[in-house]
């Protein structure tokens, strides 16, 4: 059996001796990025790299990235469908191109040193070109001097073999993506077949990407400063080919879980149906505890990615009564989560005792109306039921108002409700429900969906603004609160910035006025902001804030607010960008303060 951590190791160890760099995964949460809830790929936190901004690691790099996606959140429950997973990367940043990244990919695969794979049991994809991209003969080329096949080559179009941007803009490229045989060992792919005229049988383990391109506002491929290669390799999809297991859910970092809901459900892992629910509980209150243990103080609630998090914690919930779970069980998963991946992400065990609690919390409050709803559910079932038998009508259609009735009162997000009518082969007036949710001034769920689809922010300058008013803020906060009073989480949209910091009680009128003054003055003082590259010893001499999640050796980015010469007003470890002078952010107003959790409170303020 290969483990998760083997896995991870000889990842990392190969490509640092191809003298890669090894970085953390940065946040599950983008940072000041106000169009996306999550990083959805190991190049998100990496964009102002791959437009040509230096990287303190290098210009070779791997790392493991938490990501979470959740387009696909309906199909979890089949053999290999998850929310939060792991990808492992190498990325050159204007450094190698085609060559190393291919030759590498094969060397780590079908190396008796590393995995050692069968190349008869490896295929390939290229870009099969367009008016926007040639066609990749190049990486064709390259795979054939490594002894692959041309029958083994597919050439697909950029709906396969193109990857990015990661919002509307931004860099992307063609790929050439890897596949693993999918049959029995005994079985071998009969001589033509390949991923793109057999696709159900080869399963993509690895995609390495050329981004050479930036897709600008209208729609235009233009060529980067450099050329870079940005890879993904699905730590989960490629254990499981490895272990030649039939579902995903049977990899280490799955199968405790799967054994702790048969516990306490007292269900083997058999039958469709249970076998469904049980990984749809592992998969949402996987994601679930990883979202909680962030790092960023994120809490269940109706926006968001607090949103994103209720919606995993009641469908697990759900699916748990479905086995017959009636008491509450979630923290005992969550406790579970963090025990596989404390080693990998300590931020997850630093953050236990808010995990567990909130957690806790959330299933209790669901739990005090959940039988309720269900009763509400089934009483509109009969309704529907009568309608039919007294006059023939057949209502196949929850209304929107009803559907909002059971979100607004019994705390069912829609998608518990449509899934309670699929079963019964009803349907959910989704446009009804939206409306009716507006209609209450409630923040639109959809607002938040279309959110998650949506891409990168632009680093437009009013995000930019507010960015920097947070590192004054945050200054100011520590000045007048003390030195507890540190980050916990932070948002940006357009028009406003959300600022999360550690503190015991409510902040005072007095409090907040003083704090307001402090920025303001540091705003008219017109301070420079400057970006400075040092050691994690050399920040923390300068008294930088913001430092966890960072490892000793790494170089990291230090701005700086104040003249020089003189004591900063505010030195904070961070990746940009921020404005050149404190002036251009005008006048800064705090809207509202309030409690976010036990000892974490929560200020927005906005500039004007
Ligand atoms: N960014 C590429 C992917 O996610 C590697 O597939």
């Amino acid at each position: 059996m290969i483990t998760s951590h083997l896995l991870r190791k000889k990842f990392l160890e190969f490509f640092q001796s191809k003298k890669h760099a090894i970085v953390p995964s940065a946040s599950l949460i983008p940072e000041n990025d106000p169009t996306v809830l999550f990083t959805t790929a190991g190049m998100h936190p990496l964009v102002p790299f791959l437009m040509g901004e230096k990287h303190p690691g290098g210009s070779r790099l791997t790392n493991v990235q938490k990501c979470i996606r959740t387009q696909d959140i309906d199909e979890v429950g089949d053999e290999r469908h998850d929310t939060f997973f792991e990808m492992m990367g190498n990325w050159s940043l204007g450094d190698y191109f085609k060559k190393e990244a291919i030759e590498w990919s094969w060397e780590f695969l079908t190396s008796k040193n590393y995995l050692g794979l069968d190349p008869k049991m490896l295929a390939v994809s290229v870009f099969a070109g367009d008016a926007d991209a040639p066609r990749d003969e190049e990486s064709a080329k390259i795979w054939k001097s490594l002894g692959v096949l041309e029958e083994r080559i597919a050439y697909l179009p950029k709906k396969n073999n193109w990857w990015g941007p990661a919002g509307q803009t931004g860099p992307c490229g063609p790929d050439t993506e890897i596949f693993f045989w999918k049959g029995k060992e005994s079985n071998l792919p009969s001589p033509k077949s390949n991923p793109g005229n057999d696709e159900e049988r080869w399963l993509e383990i690895w995609n390495d990407v050329f981004m050479q391109y930036n897709k600008s506002k209208e729609g235009k491929y233009e060529l980067l400063k450099q050329k870079n290669v940005d890879t993904g390799m699905g730590l989960e999809r490629t254990l499981m080919v490895l272990n030649r297991y039939e579902d995903v859910f049977q990899i280490d970092t799955f199968w405790p879980l799967i054994l702790l809901i048969q516990q306490i459900s007292g269900h083997l892992y058999e039958g469709q149906e249970t076998r469904r629910s049980m990984r749809i509980i592992a998969d949402h209150l996987r994601t679930a505890t990883m979202i909680l243990g962030d790092d960023k103080g994120i809490v269940p609630s109706n926006v968001d990615q607090g949103y994103i998090v209720r919606r995993l914690i009641r469908r697990a919930i759900r699916h748990g009564r479905l086995l017959g779970i009636n008491a509450n069980f979630c923290s005992s998963i969550a406790d579970g989560v963090i025990s596989i991946f404390r080693d990998v992400y300590p931020e997850v065990e630093r953050n236990r005792a808010f995990v567990l609690s909130e957690m806790e919390k959330e299933e209790t409050k669901f739990r005090s109306t959940l039988e309720q709803g269900m009763k509400e559910f089934e009483k509109l079932l009969k309704g529907f039921q009568m309608a039919w038998e007294k006059s023939g009508t057949k209502i196949s259609l929850i209304s929107g108002k009803q559907a909002f009735k059971l979100y607004d009162t019994y705390g069912f997000p829609l998608e518990i409700t449509e899934e309670l009518a699929k079963e019964k082969s009803l349907s959910v007036d989704k446009a009804g429900f939206d409306e009716a949710f507006k209609a209450h001034q409630a923040l639109s769920r959809v607002g938040a969906e279309q959110k998650f689809a949506g891409g990168l922010a632009d680093h437009s300058e009013i995000v930019t603004k507010y960015h920097t008013a947070t590192h004054l803020l945050h200054a100011a906060l520590i000045k007048v609160l003390g030195l507890n009073a540190t980050q916990r989480g932070s948002n940006i949209t357009h028009e406003r910035l959300r600022f999360d910091f550690a503190h015991m009680q409510k902040t005072t009128p007095e409090e907040i006025q003083e704090i307001e003054k402090i920025v303001n003055t540091a705003i008219e003082k017109d301070y420079p902001i400057v970006c400075e590259e040092m050691t994690l010893d050399e920040a923390k001499k300068r008294g930088a804030i913001g430092l966890f999640g960072h490892k000793y050796g790494e170089k990291i980015k230090v701005y700086t607010v104040g003249h020089p010469g003189e004591v900063p007003f505010s030195s904070e470890v961070c990746g940009g960008p921020h404005v050149s002078h404190t002036k251009l952010l005008g006048h800064f107003k705090i809207v509202k303060e309030e409690a976010v959790s036990a000892g974490v409170r929560r200020i927005k303020a906005i500039l004007t």
